[in-house]
């Protein structure tokens, strides 16, 4: 019942300890010539729920990895219960002393439902098969993942796959659990539900130390919020002082959504001519059909806003225009050609490239060899070098880190990457799902400027995006779907209404109101 549960081979002293639950005292974790993290000390008093911030690269998901005992201390030491050392002990010792942990990239047995995945954590401890199976419906009701329980875990969209990894960590019955950006990807009414999966947990007694660009959750969740830059500790507080510290403000949250001003459109009325549009596009997965009868344009370097939950069928649109799902019914035209029956790597010569959400990169090649590679695939003929220093320009990191590999970058550098490879085939269209994923705030308000950037080399861009009103903020148009169909198409600005907004994202008579009317209003000829 995910009590606080004590180890019976835990020594007896350990749980009359009033003390820290987890002190980490002079952690130093380098990688080759990269410190991960310098000299960073830390102590996490029972029941506390610590929110861990701080930019791309500063250390956070390395924190964790040490902690849980996947890497070990380059020096210094890391102590459980004031007593334990734990930072020479293997990742499955530390697991069995009550420490858990949700990745920040899910990575679930993929051909195992949803409820073997959890009975592997449950019986891992040498629990006996009731308690085990106990256990598990528990986790899989608590998580909200009861009906899906069946499901193979690698056909779950991205909130249900952040649930399971969420779920995996609960099924060891932690007493310390480490979440790494289970928020990442969420939509809002997605991440008021984690918050409440997180804050139910908190409530049972476990500790849990929460890395998260999603400011929304630390500030609901967290007691106290650590800053980490260059893995080193740069400030401590509660949310609200965090907030207002002006270095963590020019270091990592930025100027947020009011720093963010809208263009403005300097002829409101021309008429854009059409890039990118289907017809009555529809797309299958066997008898599910997860995209109905869409009507979708895209015009010549314009900003195409697209929304809606989770499931609502974004990527599916996404992944049709690129190729990557056949079109199930229905017609897709680009640049005055029907290419509806195109493959994806021809569709990429044309110039539609697709920024994939989960990244998807060639972990074990260089970052350099990523970019490359898809100079090579994508429409870019003869150019690399002015492609590469435009991306360069966009993400001086990736200059940096050319020669590592792409697996060994963190999850926000890995992000850039990908942004960066979609930019590397010269497309006339790109498509970015979940565009900001992983980012920290100040990164994001550098990729929404970049965003204008881009549009001003004649390129169109397609935004799929969890930020609703980060992407409204720049969009020329926007889509919402709601359930694999188009629940409101228009202006951006209507959308800015949260009302709007949760009807087109809800469904309901209010939402026919609004397709119909943004419709007339805006659409394209
Ligand atoms: N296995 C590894 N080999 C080489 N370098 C690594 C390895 N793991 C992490 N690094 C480097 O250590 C630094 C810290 O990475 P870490 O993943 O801890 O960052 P993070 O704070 O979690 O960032 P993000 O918010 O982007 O997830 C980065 O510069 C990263 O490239
Ligand atoms: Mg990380």
């Amino acid at each position: 019942m995910m009590a606080v549960g004590v180890d019976p081979q835990m020594p007896a002293s350990t749980t009359l300890d009033k003390g820290a639950t987890l002190s980490l005292r002079s952690v130093t974790k380098r990688f080759g010539g990269v410190a991960a993290l310098s000299e960073f000390s830390l102590e996490v008093k029972p029941g506390e729920l610590i929110g861990v911030i701080g930019p791309n690269g500063a250390g956070k998901s390395t924190l964790l990895s040490l902690i849980n005992g996947a890497q070990r201390p380059t020096s210094g030491e890391l102590v459980l219960d004031g007593t334990h050392r734990i930072d020479r002990l293997r990742a499955y010792r530390v697991a069995r002393l009550g420490v858990a942990r949700a990745h920040q990239i899910p990575r679930p047995f993929a051909r195992m439902t949803v409820r073997e995945n959890l009975l592997v954590g449950a019986q891992s401890a040498g629990r006996r098969a009731a308690a085990s199976a106990h256990l598990v419906e528990d986790v899989l009701d608590l998580c909200g993942l009861s009906d899906r329980a069946q499901r193979p875990a690698g056909a779950l969209p991205l909130l249900d796959l952040k649930r399971l990894e969420v779920a995996r960590a609960l099924s060891l019955d932690p007493r310390l659990l480490l979440l790494d950006e289970v928020a990442a990807g969420l939509v809002a009414h997605e991440i008021d539900e984690i918050t409440e999966l997180i804050s139910g947990v908190h409530k049972r007694g476990v500790t849990i130390l929460l890395v998260e660009h999603v400011q929304a959750l630390v500030q609901a969740l967290a007691e106290r919020v650590v800053v980490i830059d260059f893995g080193k500790q740069i400030a401590e507080g509660t949310p609200a002082e965090i907030a207002e510290d002006p270095d963590v403000i020019r270091i990592y949250l930025g100027a947020g959504e009011e720093g963010a001003t809208r263009r403005v459109r300097v002829e409101p009325d021309t008429p854009v001519k059409e890039l990118l549009g289907t017809d009555r596009l529809c797309v299958d997965y066997g008898k599910l059909r997860a995209l109905r009868d869409v009507d979708f344009k895209v015009g010549e370097s314009e900003v195409v806003a697209v929304l809606g939950a989770n499931g609502a069928g974004k990527t599916s649109l996404a992944r049709a225009l690129a190729g990557i799902v056949p079109a199930g019914d229905g017609k897709i035209s680009f640049a005055g050609a029907d290419i509806t029956g195109l493959p994806a790597y021809k569709r990429a010569r044309q110039g539609i490239a697709i920024c994939h959400e989960g990244r998807r990169l060639f972990t074990g090649m260089k970052v350099r060899e990523n970019l490359d590679l898809a100079a090579y695939s994508g429409a870019s003929s003869g150019h690399q070098d002015e492609l590469l220093a435009r991306v360069y320009q966009l993400f001086p990191l990736l200059e940096q880190r050319a020669a590592s590999l792409a697996g060994e970058l963190s999850g926000g550098q890995q992000q850039m990457v990908a942004i960066a490879r979609a930019l590397m085939s010269d497309p006339r269209l790109v498509i970015f799902d979940e565009l900001s994923l992983g980012l920290a705030p100040a990164v994001i308000d550098q990729i929404y400027v970049a965003i204008e950037e881009i549009r001003s080399w004649g390129i169109s861009i397609v935004l799929i995006e969890q930020n609703a009103y980060r992407a409204l903020g720049i969009a020329d148009r926007a889509y919402v779907l709601e359930r694999g169909t188009v629940s409101y198409v228009g202006s951006p600005e209507a959308l800015e209404d949260p009302a709007a907004l949760r009807a087109a994202y809800f469904g309901g008579a209010v939402v026919g109101k609004i397709a119909r009317e943004g419709g007339k209003q805006e659409e394209m000829g």
